[in-house]
């Protein structure tokens, strides 16, 4: 089995950190603070837990230059469609420095654990966007001019809102402004204009870790994924509430098809007090 790509430190630091035992009870703590914080607890919700947690132990074994063969999936690739986040990462490495510090170990094993650990961050977290080519910039320059084309829609007032129980908002009535919203709970939050009945949107707010977007024809792809038994939800603006089903994963490629067509009211809806719209304009 092709071993991940990373330097194994010398046999030593294996032994000082106290061998299998500790390092067993260090990722065990280690995953039990990350099974409860908040910033990244959602991300296990589908894992199997104890096969994950072997895999870890395996794998800083294998750093720390155990005897041990790491048999999970290299990380670049294991994490690939995941999108971490730099806080995410920091919440991680702090469960990790919690973890080695409630066993003790010493502040010099400790620096060199993380050390073997920190060049992982290029790997796990989301790489920077890379500049676009000069293509690309000619087509970004052709979008803006088209936009300036459309200047005068900034010039009309709005006020967008949401009746959704995932994120109730009233932006109120401008013009030519931002306002922010934060989403801070997964579900589907249905934007419209209290101005024009004819304009909608919806926002799907995703807390699970891997999620996939349909192209035009509906089709959807992971590029990786464990097998094991999953949940997967879909959602279209057809579909009054998501579709649930508990999908099993296969080694290999594997293929899925699902029927989200439902019985979502069509028409404009409600304005932001929930009264029946009119025509729209
Ligand atoms: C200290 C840095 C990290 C290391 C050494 C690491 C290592 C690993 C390993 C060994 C596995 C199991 C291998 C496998 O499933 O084949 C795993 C799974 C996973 N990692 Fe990481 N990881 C790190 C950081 C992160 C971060 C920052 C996140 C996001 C918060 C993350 C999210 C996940 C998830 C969700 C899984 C489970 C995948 C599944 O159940 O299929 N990891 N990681």
């Amino acid at each position: 089995m092709p071993q991940p790509a990373f330097d194994a430190k010398p046999k030593d630091l294996f032994t000082r950190l106290g061998g299998q035992p500790a390092i067993e009870a260090v990722v065990g703590e280690f995953v039990a603070r990350l099974a409860a914080d908040q910033r990244v607890k959602f991300r296990f919700v589908n894992s199997n837990i104890p096969a994950r947690t072997k895999d870890l132990v395996d794998f800083v074994c294998v750093v720390t230059g155990g005897p041990c063969q790491y048999g999970g999936r290299e990380m670049k690739i294991l994490h690939a469609s995941m999108h971490v986040t730099r806080e995410e990462w920091a919440a991680t490495v702090e469960a990790l420095v919690g973890a080695l510090v409630k066993f003790d170990v010493p502040e010099a094993e400790q620096a060199e654990l993380l050390g073997a650990i920190d060049p992982l961050e290029g790997q796990i977290v989301d790489p920077p966007a890379e500049r676009p080519s000069g293509k690309e910039l000619a087509k970004i320059e052709e979008a803006a001019v088209d936009l300036t084309r459309y200047g005068e829609q900034a010039e009309i007032y709005h006020n967008v809102f949401s009746r959704s129980a995932a994120r109730p908002f009233d932006l109120g009535i401008f013009k030519n402004a931002q306002r922010a919203v934060t989403f801070d709970r997964e579900g589907i939050v249905k934007v419209g204009c209290n101005l024009h009945a004819n304009m909608a949107t919806s926002i799907i707010v995703v807390a699970a870790p891997h999620y996939a977007v349909t192209d035009a024809k509906g089709a959807f792809r992971f590029r990786s994924l464990a097998p094991g038994a999953y949940t997967l939800r879909a959602w279209t603006e057809r579909t009054a509430e998501p579709v649930t089903r508990t999908i099993e994963i296969k080694e290999g490629t594997n293929e899925i098809s699902i029927d989200a067509d439902g019985e979502a009211p069509t028409g404009t809806g409600q304005d932001k007090f929930g009264a029946p719209r009119g025509t729209p304009p």
